[in-house]
């Protein structure tokens, strides 16, 4: 059997979702979970987007071991210096860069001939090649690209030194079959000598489709992302194409190193970090991917599971709901448990995840996995404290004006205001605004209860802008107005960290 390479951009391609953005240490907390899902490369960034791409891709590299860090550029040369500065301390690193060259993106984009675009490319790749030994081209817009010429280039780069060359569906506009035989005429041209990588956007609803058919026709890697998040409609799915080819081995007849029973963790952390929610339905990770609801189903696994059911779902990582640590749970108790639940935190971190876990403990009865998973992913966020909720007392009901006191610490101040408004929210978020003297707009409100009861902790996810600027702040409690307050100071501490 074949083994495909599992190449993971989440934190690439993933980041450009609308609304995705995630901070160096939500960066480094997903690209651990990578790699104990077993991804083969992580795209950690395209550092010379911003300083922050590059502290975030340098931090990964430095950090996070068990992968490959690749780093993305495009075909420059200070590009390449600069994801070669970010990614060369990872024990093993990638630089990927890329060039346009279907005619679309050269005659309207890029004014330049197909003559200077392969002369670049392979001038880029040879220069990338004199710094990293694992270098791995693009042509971007390759499905729009007259095959000839794609071709041509990808001799020219392989011949260079690329290790890799991935053909990217940028705009997500081929079909399987088309893809299936563009990745057999180039597989039949470059035959052993590198690796055909593909890259499939989603615009279509084919992105997982056609990665498949790629991988029928000689590809070697998928590039794709956790629950398909991605620029526009998105990027081919990784839980989808991994799963697709494990269920269906006997056709494919290709392996993966994935290691599936982490892949409803690292959807749900994804989940968690960027506040963006997967449908119900969708395939592997929606909430009722193996949720039965017809009765002639339902009878018909309750005498063979195989009657209806095509993957177990535990092989994804999907358990019951594990009951676990209540308030007479001990600090070791809650030690071990986030161990099992594959965190590593620091002592301090540790200390305060606890006395958030006691505080909840007195609040709920049972504290279940989510509701750790929950406190522990707000915990190593880590945005410095500009503004700190002390007190929180709303008053509202069908006869009075709903009315907010809200108490806060203010830059190490005490400030307290009193606001009305159209709800609890409202009146809340009135009043904090005041003493913050914010002036960003709310985009985006969200609450959802992260297990079953009205004990339940609630989670609020609200996105602010402010000059351009959006953050996405969180918040959790048991109280759903102080979840809301919580989630709206947390945005408000990302802005200011932004601004700084
Ligand atoms: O979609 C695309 O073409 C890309 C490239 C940079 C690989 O993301
Ligand atoms: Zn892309």
């Amino acid at each position: 059997m074949r083994t495909i390479r599992i190449f993971d951009t989440t934190l690439r391609d993933g980041e450009q979702s609308p609304g995705a953005s995630m901070n160096v240490e939500e960066k480094i907390q997903l690209a651990r979970q990578l790699v104990k899902l077993g991804v083969d490369v992580i795209e950690a960034g395209f550092p010379i987007a911003s300083p922050g791409d590059f502290e975030a891709v340098k931090r990964i590299a430095g950090e996070v071991q068990g992968t490959t860090i690749a780093g993305l550029a495009r075909a420059r040369e200070e590009d390449i210096k600069r994801a070669w500065e970010a990614v060369k301390d990872a024990p093993r690193h990638r630089i990927h860069t890329f060039h346009s060259t279907s005619d679309i993106h050269l005659k309207y984009q890029f004014r330049v001939s197909r003559e200077e675009a392969i002369k670049r490319s392979v001038a880029m790749v040879k220069f990338a090649r004199s710094l990293a030994g694992d270098v791995e081209f693009s042509p971007m817009d390759a499905t729009r690209t007259e095959l000839p010429y794609l071709i041509e280039v990808v001799l020219a780069v392989v011949e260079a030194g690329a290790g890799t060359v991935n053909i990217p569906d940028t705009v997500g506009y081929t079909s399987p079959l088309e893809f299936g035989s563009m990745i057999r005429a180039i597989k039949a041209r470059i035959g052993d000598r590198a690796v055909i990588s593909v890259h499939c956007h989603n615009d279509l609803g084919l992105a997982v489709a056609n990665s498949l058919a790629a991988v029928l026709n000689g590809a070697g890697q998928v590039e794709c992302t956790i629950n398909g998040i991605g620029e526009r409609a998105g990027n081919c799915s990784m839980e989808e194409v991994v799963m697709n080819l494990n269920t269906r081995k006997d056709y494919y007849k290709a392996v993966t190193n994935i290691n599936t029973r982490e892949i409803i963790r690292t959807s749900r952390l994804l989940t968690r970090i960027t506040g963006i929610h997967v449908q119900p339905n969708k395939a592997i990770v929606g909430a009722n991917a193996f949720a039965h609801e017809s009765g002639i189903h339902q009878d018909g696994l309750l005498k063979e599971k195989m009657t209806y059911e095509i993957m177990k779902p535990e092989d994804v990582g999907l358990k019951e709901t594990e009951l676990i640590l209540g308030k007479h749970s001990g600090r070791h108790a809650f030690k071990t448990r986030l161990h099992d639940l594959g965190y590593e935190l620091t002592q301090d971190e540790v200390e305060s995840a606890f006395s958030k876990f006691k505080h909840l403990a007195d609040q709920k009865k049972v504290i279940f996995d989510e509701d750790i998973e929950t406190l522990v992913t707000q915990q190593v966020s880590r945005t410095p404290e500009v503004f700190r909720l002390t007190d929180l007392n709303v008053a509202s009901g069908m006869n009075i004006v709903p009315k907010s006191t809200v108490k806060m610490k203010i830059r190490g101040k005490t400030v307290q205001k009193t606001a009305k408004g159209d709800g609890p929210v409202d009146a809340t978020y009135k009043a904090i605004a005041a003493m913050t003297k914010t002036k960003s707009s709310l985009l985006k409100f969200e609450v959802k209860g992260i297990t079953g009861g009205t004990d339940a902790l609630g989670e609020v996810v609200v996105s602010i802008e402010e000059g351009g600027r959006s953050v996405r702040g969180q918040g959790a409690d048991t109280d759903i107005i102080l979840a809301a307050a919580k989630a709206y100071i947390n945005a408000l501490n990302k802005l200011a960290a932004r601004k700084k």
